[in-house]
């Protein structure tokens, strides 16, 4: 069977002048950084306690229960079977996995074709924004008695989501009757929250309403895709079991200490080498493929969300033995590179000129597919196209793009795909997962927090009043105050 590559060329010195390009000097001197990382994430990757205490669970996601899986999958198809559509509510990590999955796994145009959906209900995305006019007209527009909802979100608090939810369970509970729990799913965290409370609540009340999945424990948001991403797979027809094989496959790969046998180690690697020695702060991925633009969305919150921290961290040793990863507020670190979401070959129309003559502070990462589901053939006689297939075109422009960064000294690297399927990408989503958690070794951060977006959320709930708030977070807010100076509204 092929396997997912990882080509990394265009990153050394065999294509790129001696300057720009890495070196073997410059691997060797990240080594002992490395084999510290591999170290150190083995002996916490091991420890059932450090893995549910640092969310770092998500590393036993394509081992799940196959009778568990089973389930799942059954759930779906009775869902699917009985309504024409089904929103999901949710955002960040409880919402990019799904899209993704959605737009690589999915028949193209699935909304707008039965026939490309195979009967399946079709599919919404909702509560990951608080503007008013998509959900507004979605909900005027669907049937509530033909609408199943699923609610995602591991803390049950997040605004979007809920504001979301409040509004589409008033819609369904006017529309769908007193019964209408039991178009409801909720997938949150197992043991706490609201929404959990909420399922024990209704669950007592009528078993048949506001289901929800005996999910793992201690997997972060944005490394749950295989975890509250699961329901989203089986209602649009996704073979489950494939997804995980290929993550399962990917990881024993990831798990090799030979780093140049491990291609999420090496990507890191070089990432790093680029981004702290060789003055390249910004990581462009872009997928030559339509139905991986989701993906790559997906990868810019993985990346953004866990590398890009203001401060480094301290690990502890509890009493029980346990790591605990504080920040270590000593020291303001900022560090993290700022991905950029690309598409081949919409893209070389706009972003490429940059990427090619703009400031030389970029990696560029393509995602290249060998085999397409479907082919075209332009027809004619005489021209050029005539006679090419578009799969052809795609990876000539892939490989053209290359070249033309090459020119230019610009360093970029290819994640090769045998094909985006199931398997495969379920390995590739697993590889970007281990190369941010070796990353995020090799800087010394926690890759597994997201303090800064608290900053946000504290400012939103204080100004809705909610009540609780800690004395210094008042403090804090009302320390800065946003000035609106007339002279600098024009
Ligand atoms: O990666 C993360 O942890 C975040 O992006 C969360 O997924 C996001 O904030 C949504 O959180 P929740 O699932 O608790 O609603």
């Amino acid at each position: 069977m092929q396997q997912i590559k990882f080509d990394f060329n265009n990153m050394f010195s065999v294509n790129l002048p001696s300057a720009q390009g890495v070196s073997n000097e410059d691997i060797h001197e990240l080594l002992p950084a490395a084999q510290m990382a591999h170290s150190h994430l083995e002996k916490v990757f091991g420890s059932n306690k450090d893995r549910i205490g640092l969310g770092l669970e998500w590393v036993k996601l394509p081992y799940q229960d196959k009778g568990f899986i089973k389930f799942v999958q059954k759930t779906g198809k009775e869902i699917a079977k009985k309504y024409d559509n089904v929103i999901f509510l949710g955002i960040g990590g409880s919402f990019l996995g799904l899209k993704a999955a959605q737009d690589a796994l999915a028949a193209p145009y699935y909304n707008e074709f039965k026939g490309a959906r195979k009967s399946l209900p079709r599919v919404y995305f909702e509560g990951n924004n608080l503007d008013p006019d998509t959900l507004s007209l979605l909900l005027k527009s669907l049937n509530p008695k033909k609408t199943f909802v699923v609610v995602i979100s591991k803390s049950g608090e997040t605004t979007e989501t809920k504001a979301a939810f409040m509004v589409v369970e008033a819609w369904l509970k006017k529309g769908a009757g007193k019964n209408y729990g039991r178009q409801v799913f909720l997938i949150t965290d197992p043991q706490s929250g609201a929404l959990r409370s909420r399922i024990e609540i209704e669950q007592k009340k009528d078993n048949l309403s506001f289901r929800s999945l005996p999910l793992l424990r201690g997997v972060g948001g944005r490394f749950s895709e295989f975890n509250m991403g699961l329901l989203h797979l089986a209602i649009i027809g996704i073979d489950i079991l494939k997804v995980l094989n290929g993550a399962a496959d990917m990881a024993k790969r990831c798990a090799n200490s030979d780093y140049v046998r491990n291609p999420a180690y090496m990507y890191a690697m070089l990432h790093t080498i680029f981004y702290k020695k060789k003055g390249k702060p910004l990581a462009v991925i872009m997928p030559f493929s339509e139905t991986l633009k989701s993906t790559a969305d997906w990868y810019v919150q993985l990346l953004a969300e866990s590398l890009g921290k203001k401060y480094g961290r301290k690990v502890q040793l509890k009493n029980d033995g346990c790591e605990s990863w504080e920040r270590d507020m000593g020291k303001i670190v900022n560090l993290g590179r700022t991905p950029i979401p690309c598409r081949g070959t919409s893209d070389l129309h706009s972003v490429q000129q940059n990427n090619i003559e703009g400031q030389s502070d970029k990696v560029i990462t393509f995602i290249k597919v060998d085999r397409f589901r479907s082919e075209i053939r332009v027809p004619g006689k005489g021209d050029m196209l005539s006679g090419r297939e578009f799969s052809s075109l795609i990876n000539l422009a892939q490989e053209a793009t290359e070249w033309a960064l090459v020119v230019e000294s610009r360093p970029n690297c290819t994640i090769n795909l045998p094909e985006v399927s199931a398997y495969y990408w379920g390995g590739l989503l697993f590889f970007f997962e281990m190369a941010t958690a070796f990353e995020g070794e090799l800087l010394n951060l926690n890759a597994f927090d997201q303090p800064g977006v608290e900053g946000y959320k504290n400012y939103m709930y204080y100004k809705l009043g909610k009540p609780g708030i800690p004395k210094s977070v008042v403090e804090a807010i009302n320390g800065v105050q946003l000035k609106k100076s007339r002279e600098y509204i024009i």
